[in-house]
């Protein structure tokens, strides 16, 4: 099929991709000339694993335009996948969707049938708003009654870090359509990964057991709630593990023991239990805001999903309240900061916990050093105008520092020499926001280690 795809963000660039790989012929479209020489040259724009490997392995079917209107002429199917920022009260904003919508539909041609999909997480109701701004698009053109654009939700679900993974070997893949006919195309689209009947990337070998997946085919509105009702359900597994966390440190279990006794029930399951600093990224911070915004908007009180915003950003506060305890006070102290990044194997810094405690550390007096293996460059922007020392290595951060905290687990962190490291500190405290370390190993090497939801 021909595809064009609005936006080269982390999700437009690897559906794209992806899509080229399995054959169809797939443009993608950026406004931002300096992204789309990148691309034309085959550099991706965002830090994930394997997208340029792929970029290249799609050949000529996959191509990069700056102008809509041509991309979109001789498209079958059109994926909007432009950014939704967070409106002051919470709201997602869709002027960037509502723009595409105008753009797709002043490009399309008289006699042709499209399918134009929405993959930006979006309010409850928007594909209905898209509609209509293609129908006044069309009308004003004299082209309505000829041409048919079906117009279909179709969320995301890609992890940052685990895009092509999340890509070609989905749990599910949602279509809302007004007419059940009109998710066929996107079927077609998607034919290959449905049945799993393609080649997977050397570099991305199908997972033993993965079972194909379903596709929920639903109305528009059901599918918009529920990539809002998914990642609401995830980040609340995460602030519940780390409300029990906070329980473990005054009982004295451990919050993973915990954790592991619970995820073995299939009714829970193991994921997204991981107690730490909690939640950070582009989705789940700006998703459950919008959700709540909703509900404002149709007089709905969501207690549970407030709360659990609420407990996630208070575990920023109980770090750095930890260090004053221990520290005596963090004013005048000097504190390493380890990751930037608000997960591994991502240079993405949105919404990231890290960047929050060390905003709280300099805000409370503390002199703070910061390492991150590849966020380094979007840690500077974000953190501009703050004083804080970036370092290269995190033995050189260490010298001299009187604590350290994790903030993200990156797994070079996991093999640093503690004892080297603990050699280098004025005093060897370590804080461990994510869980990471070992407590005795890190204790063995002279540390005074303290982790998240952990008495030993
Ligand atoms: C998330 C959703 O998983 C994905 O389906 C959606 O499309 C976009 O939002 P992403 O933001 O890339 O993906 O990251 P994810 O791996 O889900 O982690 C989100 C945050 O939760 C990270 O800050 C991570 O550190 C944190 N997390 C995750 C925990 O604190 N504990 C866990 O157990 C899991």
């Amino acid at each position: 099929m021909n595809v064009a795809v609005i936006g080269t963000g982390y999700v437009g660039l690897t559906t794209g991709t992806a899509l080229a790989y399995l054959g169809h012929r797939v443009t993608c479209v950026d406004k931002d000339t300096a992204k789309l020489e990148l691309l034309c040259r085959g550099r991706s724009t965002v830090h994930e694993q394997g997208l340029e490997e792929l970029m290249a392995l799609s050949g000529r079917n996959l191509s990069f335009a700056r102008q809509t209107q041509e991309a979109v002429k001789d498209a079958d199917v059109i994926l909007v996948a432009v950014g939704t920022p967070q409106k002051s009260n919470g709201e997602a904003n869709t002027q960037n969707v509502e723009a595409a919508a105008r753009e797709v539909a002043e490009g399309l041609e008289k006699g042709r049938l499209y399918c134009l999909a929405v993959k930006s997480t979006v309010p409850v109701g928007t594909e209905r708003q898209v509609s209509q701004v293609v129908r006044r698009v069309l009308d004003a053109r004299g082209v309505e009654d000829k041409t048919t654009v079906m117009v279909v939700s179709n969320p995301e679900f890609l992890r940052e870090g685990r895009a092509l993974h999340c890509t070609f070997y989905p749990d599910r893949i949602v279509v809302g359509a007004e007419q059940p006919e009109d998710a066929d195309m996107l079927r077609r689209l998607y034919q290959r990964i449905l049945e799993q009947s393609f080649d997977p990337p050397p570099f991305l070998p199908r997972p033993g057991g993965y079972n194909l997946p379903t596709l929920v085919s639903t109305d528009p509105t059901s599918a918009e709630m529920i990539k809002y009702a998914s990642n609401a359900f995830l980040s609340l597994k995460i602030s519940f593990i780390n409300e029990i966390a906070g329980l473990c440190e005054k009982v004295g279990a451990d919050v993973t023991e915990v954790a592991r006794g619970v995820g073995l029930d299939p009714r829970i399951g193991p994921g997204f239990l991981a107690a730490g600093l909690g939640w950070g990224g582009s989705c789940f911070p700006k998703d459950t805001a919008a959700l709540l915004a909703i509900a404002e908007e149709h007089a709905y009180t969501m207690p549970i999903a407030a709360a659990s915003r609420e407990v996630n950003f208070r575990q920023r506060y109980r770090v750095v309240e930890k260090l004053q305890e221990t520290l005596k006070g963090v004013r005048g102290r000097l504190i390493g900061v380890l990751g930037l990044a608000f997960k591994p194997a991502t240079d993405d810094v949105r919404e990231s916990p890290a960047l929050d405690v060390v905003r709280i550390l300099v805000e409370r007096g503390a002199r703070v050093r910061v390492h991150d293996p590849v966020a380094m460059d979007n840690g500077r922007r974000a953190l501009e105008g703050l004083e804080v020392e970036f370092f290269r290595d995190p033995y050189t951060l260490a010298s001299g520092a009187e604590a350290l905290v994790l903030a993200t687990e990156w797994p070079q962190y996991r093999h640093l020499d503690l004892a080297r490291l603990a050699g280098m500190m004025r005093t060897p405290v370590l804080l461990d926001g994510r869980n990471l370390i070992d407590p005795e190993e890190a204790r063995r090497a002279g540390w005074t280690y303290m982790g998240t939801g952990r008495w030993v």
